[in-house]
């Protein structure tokens, strides 16, 4: 069973992105035990240790946020989907341009792997455009549409082909909530706590306006991760989101 996101408090929504090696990212993940629920692992940590850290984490008690973008044919991600689902893995994303019959069938090997084990289905995301593309990259790709037109339509085409949401920049947030209904996943990064370093990120929102906005579930990295006390900032997040 997906988790119902509504009815999980906000602060279990923040999902803190470990990208640096791996011994740091123990080191960080250790002084959040017990009040972030979840991590985000993506490229450079997985392929540097493999499966293996996923367990590292669900050991703790973290749910795992594998964020490796599948895009392949449907055949290479289904089992791409049935071995990330199969080592623990809660949350998953794809390329929605690999379009609907990589999409189901990166739904059917996830729910494959899941069942395997005995572990609880794993949502499955989307990823619409990559906010490092403007307009001028899509035409390059043959893409016509503007930007905004081009997330609307590959949102559509998630949800129509079974993905659990997508994932999108808090200012997205609201105009897919009213797209997707409102038990879609809307997972945003691109989150910084009042008065934090903005760094590379350029559209950004403080956490509890990207939940009011419409996300279900939000990503904060360096915020956390590169601060002093990185259970002191989650502590300073979580009390930002009391009552949500
Ligand atoms: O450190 P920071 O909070 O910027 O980390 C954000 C995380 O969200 C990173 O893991 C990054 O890969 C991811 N992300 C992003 N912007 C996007 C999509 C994903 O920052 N448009």
């Amino acid at each position: 069973m997906l988790e119902n996101f509504s009815e999980t408090p906000a602060k279990d929504r923040v999902i803190v992105a470990l990208d640096c090696p791996a011994w740091e990212a123990i080191v960080i993940a250790d002084a959040l035990v017990g009040k972030a629920a979840w991590v985000k692992i993506g490229m450079t940590l997985y392929y540097a240790e493999g499966p293996a850290i996923i367990s590292l984490f669900k050991r703790r008690g973290f749910k795992v946020f594998l964020d490796l973008k599948f895009h392949d044919i449907p055949n290479q991600v289904q089992g791409a989907a049935r071995s990330a689902a199969a080592t623990g893995a809660d949350m998953m994303t794809m390329h929605t341009l690999g379009g609907t019959a990589m999409m189901r069938a990166a739904v059917e090997g996830a729910g494959q792997g899941a069942r395997d084990r005995g572990y609880d289905e794993p949502a499955t995301l989307g990823i619409t455009v990559l906010t490092s593309m403007d307009e001028a990259a899509l035409a390059e790709v043959g893409v016509a549409r503007g930007v905004p037109e081009q997330v609307r339509a590959q949102a559509l085409l998630a949800q129509s082909s079974g993905l659990t949401g997508v994932v999108a920049s808090p200012q997205e947030a609201r105009m897919l909530r009213e797209l997707l209904g409102q038990e879609a996943f809307i997972v945003t990064p691109g989150v910084r706590p009042a008065g934090a370093e903005v760094g590379d990120q350029r559209r950004i929102a403080t956490p509890r306006a990207a939940f009011e906005a419409g996300a279900s579930h939000i990503v904060v990295g360096r915020p956390i991760t590169k601060a002093p006390s990185p259970a002191d900032v989650f502590d300073a997040i979580a009390a930002e989101l009391e009552g949500l």
